[in-house]
């Protein structure tokens, strides 16, 4: 049985990016393992400070986590800030953070080049904290999607670290899990790479099924393909990995020879594409409208999760600081 750690953070209401890059594969694993699912609210302060969002924030990611299938019996399911223990973890990493080789994270350079009013230590330390959240567990497996590969590195790279210092094996070396093997990276419908709450062209487990048909249709093409088995452009590229993601493969598959024999028509292949989407989505967004206004149940689900959360955190970290050489007097 392996430990499972994951999260996502509590910026505004998940994606399908979030959901097939994690929280799907997290879902399929949690009967088998152990399994740890947390809201990173921590993380969201690094570029989304505001008290008057905060809590909402949290709550919808709690609901949505919960409407999407995760299961509060058999997974702990936490919100990051419920557990003290992973500030002192992430505090005793700092010291052997080096600065170069955050300063180098791709995702700080990223957020330099978006927020550079408000480059603060948070973001340049943010995969240290995520390197806490997983230690804290001592996970084996991390369901994330495709952008968090260089922070799984990281993470590696900090267990192996204190092993070596120490001259201990207490941290395992986490590795990423993936639904088919293959890294995800769902992308945006307005010919950008990557689907994100921050590029505004997300599709929403919330979204309405006329929102999401609205979505689709809108998505960037070109004037289709004039001759055989020509190169995509990007947008059409996004549409069939979409594809790829959520629709069986025979119709992939119809898609695709329509297009190599010049034969489609983008209107068929969205309209298609929004009804698989809404499968996926109008469930959860029903079990997310029959919970959200459950205070008692969200509350007893948060409690139990931090419960167990500070249990496995709390063994840890009393390792932690006997492995550093903290002792009482
Ligand atoms: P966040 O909120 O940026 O993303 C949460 C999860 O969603 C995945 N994801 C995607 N996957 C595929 N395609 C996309 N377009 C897409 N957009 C987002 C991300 O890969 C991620 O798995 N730093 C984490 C939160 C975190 C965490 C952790 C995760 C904090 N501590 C410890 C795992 C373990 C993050 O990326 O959040």
């Amino acid at each position: 049985m392996d430990t499972v750690v994951s999260g996502i953070r509590s910026t505004g209401n998940l994606h399908l990016g979030n959901y097939f890059g994690a929280l799907r594969n997290f879902i399929s694993m949690q009967h088998e393992n152990r399994c740890f699912f947390f809201i990173a609210d921590y993380h969201s302060l690094t570029t989304h400070p505001d008290p008057a969002s905060l809590h909402g924030n949290v709550r919808n990611v709690l609901t949505e986590y919960l409407g999407a299938g995760l299961d509060p019996e058999v997974s702990s399911i936490y919100i990051q800030s419920d557990v003290p223990e992973v500030t002192e973890l992430y505090l005793l990493l700092n010291m052997h953070a080096y600065i170069g080789e955050l300063q180098r994270t791709a995702s700080f350079k990223d957020k330099i080049r978006k927020h550079n009013d408000n480059v603060n230590a948070g973001l340049l330390t943010y995969p240290v904290l995520m390197a806490a959240d997983i230690l804290m567990h001592r996970a084996d497996c991390v369901p994330v999607g495709k952008d968090q590969e260089q922070h799984l590195e990281m993470t590696r790279k900090y267990a192996r670290r204190f092993n070596t210092i120490y001259g201990v094996d207490f941290f395992p070396e986490c590795q990423a899990y993936r639904f088919n093997g293959e890294p995800i990276k769902v992308p945006g419908l307005d010919g950008n790479g990557k689907m994100g709450k921050s590029e505004g062209n997300g599709i929403y487990l919330v979204d309405s099924d006329a929102d999401i048909r609205k979505k689709v249709m809108k998505a960037l093409t070109d004037g289709g393909p004039t001759e055989p088995n020509m190169p995509m452009c990007e947008g059409v590229k996004n549409l069939f990995t979409m594809l790829s993601i959520v629709s069986d493969k025979e119709v992939y598959d119809h898609f695709l020879a329509s297009y190599n024999d010049c034969t489609i028509r983008y209107g068929d292949l969205k309209k298609q594409l929004a009804e698989d989407i809404i499968k996926v989505v109008a469930p959860i967004r029903e079990r997310i409208a029959d919970i959200q206004s459950d205070d008692d149940y969200l509350r007893r689900v948060v409690r139990l999760g931090a419960e167990k959360a500070r249990e496995s955190a709390a063994a840890t970290v009393k390792e932690v600081r006997r492995i550093m050489g903290f002792k009482p007097f």
